[in-house]
């Protein structure tokens, strides 16, 4: 069993779509995947409405995910962290006890452009627009990261 864990700030907008778009990718009997956000603002939403949206346009149903806050046990219970952002992963790092948990945490977008640095954009403060591109950012990504944890 692979357990892959994808961490945002709300964990109501980039991490949800990440989690069920990698789902709907893999073998999830033999691929565990979840998400988590740094902040706790929503604990036990539902993910935000345009999240839901755009997944659902693209064959994805995310509703049955409910919000929760990023813990230090994440670190045991996952094999791969994915955050979204420099901030997630300055947020996620500051938590890690060991240089083993410290080497699960990884930037997504560097799956695809290993190095880059590049950040998945926050959509909650703009337009649905927003999510589109995330959406995009995202199903490239875990396209990558789905041939490789299923090998
Ligand atoms: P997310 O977006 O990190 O992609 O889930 C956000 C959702 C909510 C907030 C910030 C970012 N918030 O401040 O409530």
């Amino acid at each position: 069993m692979v357990r892959v864990l994808m961490v945002c700030l709300g964990n109501i907008c980039r991490s949800p779509l990440a989690e069920g778009i990698l789902k709907s990718k893999v073998n999830t009997e033999t691929i565990f995947v979840d998400s988590a956000g740094t902040g706790g603002w929503h604990v036990g939403e539902l993910p935000d409405i345009r999240s839901m949206e755009v997944a659902r346009k693209n064959q994805i149903d995310i509703s049955d995910q409910r919000c929760r806050k990023f813990s230090v046990q994440d670190f045991t219970d996952f094999d791969l962290i994915y955050v979204m952002d420099s901030a997630n992963l300055r947020d996620v790092l500051n938590l890690a006890g060991s240089q083993y948990e410290i080497d699960k945490v990884k930037l997504i977008l560097n799956e695809m452009e290993p190095g880059m640095d590049k950040e998945v954009p926050d959509p909650y403060y703009g337009g649905n627009n927003g999510f589109d591109l995330v959406f995009e950012m995202l199903d490239a990504a875990c396209e990558v990261i789905a041939k490789k944890i299923e090998k």
